[in-house]
């Protein structure tokens, strides 16, 4: 009896291997002879152009001071280090033999062209919701604009066994949801545009939503903020922590400028997204994606209005007279108000502390972030800075400004620890 069901059980193991084994398995696909010049059309190319910077191809594709598109950035996760590959036109350390077909299957399956499972670091989970149009155009776009350039791959750094490939196959079963976009037809065309760009191409929960212990994003907590190089990447639904309700209007606006008067700047890693990305993209279409965020947060906070928000953060801004008793104040008044000095008008480029979502989140990482590195020219908004007190402040001042605005212009709970963050920060 134990032997036959011994027996079945091994049975059943290898046909259940048997069927993972056929469907991990892909093909290698043949490669394009070399010397032969693909012809595109001009069209295909510029749509193609615009698509791949909405994709931050080329932001995840270079590795600083390395050629464009050709690879080797490293991305950390929390399994260990992945560096991209080169995605230009060589046809040995690049993609040049690739065709269309597995360039495609690459974006849409996560396969290379020799049929090994590339790993999620490639957010293909994202960009298997691209039309093909879109795919065949971004094919376009890199063999006919990206110089080609040679590079020696760097190894990735995972340990065994998750540097297997063919792991891979498993996760994606478990977590990817492959197919092209699907129209809601309860919802309007500028709606289904915004999701169809939200979540493909520009793929934003890859930074707004958290994922699980396995390092997929978690679907029932889409958009609630996740942590990201040490910054802290804000809720983008009805959880986000801006005193200012985000309209449609402002979300399109942030994406295309860099920032907004009722909130902040794009700091950091959002600093790409915004400059080497989303501004590419018609207005029309950064419009979509505004009005596809603003639904997911429309049941909140409506009472209200924004004037009255910004006149009562800037009431409790203003500086006592005894401000030299307390250290937080004393150097916020001597550092920070020469610009954040909370005029009746905010203006654009100097947030007032009180609205923006820095002070306000429950983590203090971005505000610790700017006061010790500013806001440079390619973040935030364009030719406006903000400089860094790395050298001027040190942890314990630092953790003092950012306990004072925390008390003095929001009404969150302290940030236990300050001081252990900062230097934690600052090493990074
Ligand atoms: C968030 C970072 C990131 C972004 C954004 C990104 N990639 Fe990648 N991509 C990677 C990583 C990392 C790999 C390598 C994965 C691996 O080794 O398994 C990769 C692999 C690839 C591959 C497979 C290449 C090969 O040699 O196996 C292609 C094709 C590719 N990316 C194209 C693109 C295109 C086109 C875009 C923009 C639409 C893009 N990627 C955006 C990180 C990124
Ligand atoms: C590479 C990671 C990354 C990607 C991709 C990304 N974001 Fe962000 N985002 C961040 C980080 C980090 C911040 C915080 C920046 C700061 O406060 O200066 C941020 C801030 C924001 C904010 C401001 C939120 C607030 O409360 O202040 C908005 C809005 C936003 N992102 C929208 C988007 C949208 C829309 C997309 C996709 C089109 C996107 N992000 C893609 C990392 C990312
Ligand atoms: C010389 C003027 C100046 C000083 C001094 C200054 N700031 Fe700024 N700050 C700016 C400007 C300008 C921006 C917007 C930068 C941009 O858009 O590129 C900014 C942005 C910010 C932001 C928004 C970041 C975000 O991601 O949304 C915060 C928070 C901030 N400053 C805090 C501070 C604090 C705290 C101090 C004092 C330690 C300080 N600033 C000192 C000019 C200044």
């Amino acid at each position: 009896m134990i032997k036959h069901i011994l027996v079945s059980a091994a049975i059943l193991a290898l046909l259940a291997a048997g069927a993972f084994a056929v469907y991990a398995y892909h093909p290698a696909m043949e490669e394009v002879a070399t010397g032969t010049q693909q012809a595109f059309d001009d069209d295909a190319v510029e749509r193609g152009r615009v698509i791949a910077a909405a994709g931050y191809c080329a932001s995840c594709h270079t590795a600083v001071g390395g050629e464009p598109w050709a690879g080797n950035y490293p991305m950390e996760t929390d399994f260990g280090t992945v560096y991209s590959t080169n995605i230009t036109p060589d046809p040995e350390s690049g993609i040049g033999a690739w065709s269309a077909q597995a360039f495609k299957r690459a974006m849409q399956d996560g396969v290379d062209r020799e049929g090994r499972h590339l790993f999620p670091a490639f957010p293909y989970n994202h960009f298997t919701l691209m039309s093909d149009q879109d795919v065949d155009d971004v094919y376009a776009y890199i063999m006919s604009e990206v110089a080609p350039a040679r590079s020696t791959q760097k190894d990735n750094e995972l340990p065994f066994p998750l540097d297997q490939r063919i792991l891979q196959a498993g996760w994606k079963l478990l977590f990817v949801d492959s197919g092209r976009y699907e129209k809601d037809p309860q919802q309007s065309d500028e709606w289904n545009r915004g999701a169809y760009l939200v979540e493909g191409v520009t793929h934003c929960g890859a930074c707004h939503t958290p994922r699980n212990a396995l390092g997929a994003e978690i679907d029932s907590e889409h958009f609630d903020g996740a942590t990201i190089d040490r910054w802290t990447a804000p809720a983008l639904n009805g959880s986000n922590a801006a005193a200012i309700r985000w309209t449609a209007r402002d979300f399109s606006e942030y994406l295309k400028h860099g920032g907004t008067r009722a909130h902040g700047v794009a700091a950091g890693p959002m600093g790409p997204v915004v400059h080497a990305g989303l501004r590419e993209l018609p207005d029309s279409d950064l419009q979509a994606i505004g009005t596809y965020l603003a639904a997911q947060n429309d049941d909140i906070r409506t009472g209200e209005e924004p004037a009255q928000i910004i006149a009562a953060s800037l009431a409790k801004g203003q500086p006592k007279k005894s401000y030299r008793q307390d250290q937080g104040e004393r150097l916020y008044v001597t550092a920070c108000a020469s610009c954040h000095y909370n005029s009746e008008q905010i203006e654009l480029g100097r947030p007032d502390l009180g609205v923006n979502s820095a002070t306000r989140l429950d983590q203090p990482d971005n505000l610790i972030h700017v006061i010790l590195d500013g806001v440079g020219n390619q973040e935030g908004l364009p030719g406006i800075v903000m400089p860094g007190f790395r050298s001027a402040l040190d942890d314990q001042e630092v953790a003092a400004i950012a306990a004072y605005l925390r008390r003095t212009r929001t009404d969150r709970t302290p940030w236990p620890d300050l001081g252990d963050t900062v230097s934690a920060i600052r090493a990074h």
